[in-house]
């Protein structure tokens, strides 16, 4: 199973606090030194939407290991593309929400222009040798117009392969998604694309971000969005809560059996990390139980 770490990304933008680009090299290359093998780093979009990436241009071509992690950058529009280009980005996501309304509170566009958008991005991207992938946002449920269905979210999924995307992440960005419906929805778009083209990302605002990566897995997903501690939310999609945390997804897949190639113990010192730099209690709901089960190896350690 792949993890792409996203903490850096859709973890830090909704922050209230401004982390500077060393921490954020810090914290990624505490991921790195865990095991992670692919980074969503940054997002090139307007500093006046998102402050907190401000620093994309600096950031990335700062990044280490580029040989051995596949480092990513979400942007919103050509504009962001070349940026991307010039500060040596390989892998970008350009960000398709499945409704009109959330597209016009995340990126001021309608869904008919950000689709467009998307379009053109990727084509331009591919056309550069940079591979290109694409989030279909609140692909589950949208705050503002509700339920989404399945046939739309496969329409505007099949528009992004057309363009030359080569993945698609089906993203449930308010974390409204249960199980059934990711069963649903997942085992439509694994028939029409395959799996191996395909990734999930969800949110943990309901608790069902374990529940719903199982599910998708049964479908046949192996790449995951995760972010670590679960920190993340988006900033125009209220009610977005935090992303399923790396250290319980990696918990979840390595207990039954899938190799993630992450070394928990260096996750949790990023886990830690995430929380010092934020200022805020990070942890997935694994945090607890594995700091217990160190307290008491420590324990035996000293009783032995
Ligand atoms: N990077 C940096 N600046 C950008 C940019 C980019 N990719 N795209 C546009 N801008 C700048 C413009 O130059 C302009 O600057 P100015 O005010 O100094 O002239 C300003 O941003 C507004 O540009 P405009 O084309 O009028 O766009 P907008 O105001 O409609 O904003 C987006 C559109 C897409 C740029 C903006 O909504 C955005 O960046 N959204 C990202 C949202 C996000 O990150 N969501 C979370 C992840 S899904
Ligand atoms: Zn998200």
């Amino acid at each position: 199973v792949l993890i792409n770490e996203v903490g850096a990304r859709d973890g830090l933008q909704n922050q209230p606090v401004q982390v500077s680009c060393d921490d954020k090299l810090r914290l990624i290359e505490a991921l790195a030194a865990a095991g992670v093998r692919a980074i969503e780093a940054t997002s090139f979009v307007s500093p006046k939407a998102v402050p907190q990436m401000a620093d994309a241009d600096h950031l990335f071509p700062r990044l280490a290991h580029p040989d051995r992690i596949a480092y990513s950058a979400l942007v919103p529009n050509r504009r962001g593309l070349e940026r991307a280009r010039a500060a040596g980005v390989k892998e970008i996501a350009v960000v398709l929400s499945a409704t009109d309304t959330m597209n016009r509170r995340n990126i001021n566009m309608s869904l008919d222009e950000a689709q467009a958008m998307c379009v053109d991005t990727v084509r331009a991207a591919v056309a550069d040798g940079v591979r290109a992938k694409a989030y279909v946002a609140v692909a589950f449920e949208c705050p503002f117009e509700g339920a989404v269905a399945p046939a739309r979210v496969l329409a505007l999924s099949e528009s992004m392969f057309a363009a030359g995307a080569q993945e698609v992440v089906i993203a449930d960005t308010i974390g409204a998604a249960a199980p059934a419906a990711v069963t649903r929805l997942l085992r439509e778009c694994v028939a029409h694309f395959g799996a191996a083209r395909l990734s999930a990302h969800f949110h943990d605002t309901r608790a069902m971000a374990m529940a719903n990566a199982w599910a998708a897995l049964e479908q046949g997903i192996r790449k995951f969005d995760a972010s670590v501690g679960g920190l993340g939310g988006c900033p125009f999609a209220p009610g977005a809560a935090g992303n399923a945390a790396t250290e319980d997804l990696v918990v979840l897949f390595e207990q039954c059996g899938y190799d993630t190639g992450v070394d928990l113990d260096r996750l949790r010192q990023a886990v830690a990390l995430a929380g010092a730099l934020t200022g805020r209690a990070v942890g997935g709901r694994t945090t607890t139980w594995l700091q217990a089960g160190e307290e008491k190896q420590a324990r035996q350690a000293h009783t032995a």
